[in-house]
Formats: C-alpha cells, structure tokens, sequence
C-alpha cells in the first residue's frame, strides 16, 4: 500500500538518497532539497511504503504567471514499475490544478521514456526540443499541460 503525504524535513535524507541514486552527477545537493522544502513545501511530497520513503516529487507555482511546474521526481530503483511515479505526478498535478496553474510545464531528457510515458499519459505534450537546456549535451524536451480551469479574473 502506497500513502501519498507531504515531505516533511525528517524525510530529507531519504530524499537525496532517491534524488542522488536516480540523477547521478545531475542531482540536487542535500543543501537545496531543504531550500526547496523551505520555499516550496506546498508541492513537495513523498510516497511512503512500509514506512519506508520510496519516492518524491517536488513542484513549485509562479503566482503572476498561473503557471505550475514539476521540478524534479524520483523514485528508489528497488520500487520502480509499481506505479508511484504516475500517483506522485498525478498527486502534483492535482495541486498545481487546485492552485489556479494554467498551464503545468516541465523539463525531460528524450530518452526518459518511463518518465515521458507518465506524463504522456497525464495530459503533457512536447512543446519545445532544447539541444543544450542545462548547457552543452544536455538535451531536454519541455512539456505543458495545459489546465481547463483559469483564475477567474484571467
Ligand atoms: C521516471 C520514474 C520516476 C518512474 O517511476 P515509476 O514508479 O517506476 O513509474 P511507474 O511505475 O509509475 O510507471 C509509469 C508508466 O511507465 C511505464 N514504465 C515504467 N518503467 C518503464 C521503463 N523502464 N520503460 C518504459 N516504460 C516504463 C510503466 O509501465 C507505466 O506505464 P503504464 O501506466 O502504462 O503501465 C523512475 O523511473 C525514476 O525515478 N527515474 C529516475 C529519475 C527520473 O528520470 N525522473 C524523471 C525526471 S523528468
């Protein structure tokens, strides 16, 4: 049984386990985990099995431009393929949504298929191909999904 519930600063660790384990050289320092968990704990959530932290997703919302975004997600090798990466997008999504975002984007290497395939099916569609997004050889496709519900004085 998987609970979705918000992250919380004990979860940290855990967090930069999963995040080191699933981007290597690319991933974010321990330090600016907790940066994010002080300025963006609204959208920052964990998945929990047995007690164990076996996945995150982290969000963030730009209130002027209505416009959410999905930072980053991972999910502990051991606990791939069971579904919670599609429940923690899906939960993010619904928070972003609640929020007002207007459109939801983010960023993905081309050859992430198991990450494309969740968004794919959550409504993102490839907007634009970058060849260098995060500087040379670091492709990235950028993805939105595009939200029916609009601020009322949008
Ligand atoms: C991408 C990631 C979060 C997916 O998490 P996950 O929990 O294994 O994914 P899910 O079990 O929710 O799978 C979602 C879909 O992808 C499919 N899938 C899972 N692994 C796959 C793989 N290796 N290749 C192709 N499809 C795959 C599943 O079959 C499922 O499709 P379905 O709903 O049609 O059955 C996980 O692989 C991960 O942490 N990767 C490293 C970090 C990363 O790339 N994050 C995304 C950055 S944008």
């Amino acid at each position: 049984m998987i609970t979705l519930r918000k992250a919380t600063l004990k979860d940290l660790e855990s967090i930069h386990q999963i995040e080191t384990l699933s981007f290597k050289d690319g991933s974010y320092p321990l330090f600016v985990l907790r940066q994010f968990f002080d300025i963006s704990n609204e959208y920052f959530y964990v998945a929990e099995k047995h007690h164990r932290v076996v996945g995150y997703a982290l969000g963030n919302h730009t209130k002027t431009l209505n416009q959410g975004w999905i930072l980053s997600l991972g999910v502990h090798p051991d606990y791939r393929g069971q579904n919670i990466g599609k429940q923690l997008t899906e939960k993010l999504v619904e928070i972003l949504e609640y929020n007002f975002s207007s459109e939801i984007c983010l960023t993905v290497h081309p050859d992430n298929s198991s990450a494309i395939k969740i968004y794919e099916a959550l409504g993102f569609e490839n907007t634009k191909s970058y060849d260098a997004y995060y500087g040379k050889n670091e492709p990235r496709l950028l993805l939105k999904k595009l939200m029916l519900t609009k601020p009322f004085n949008s």
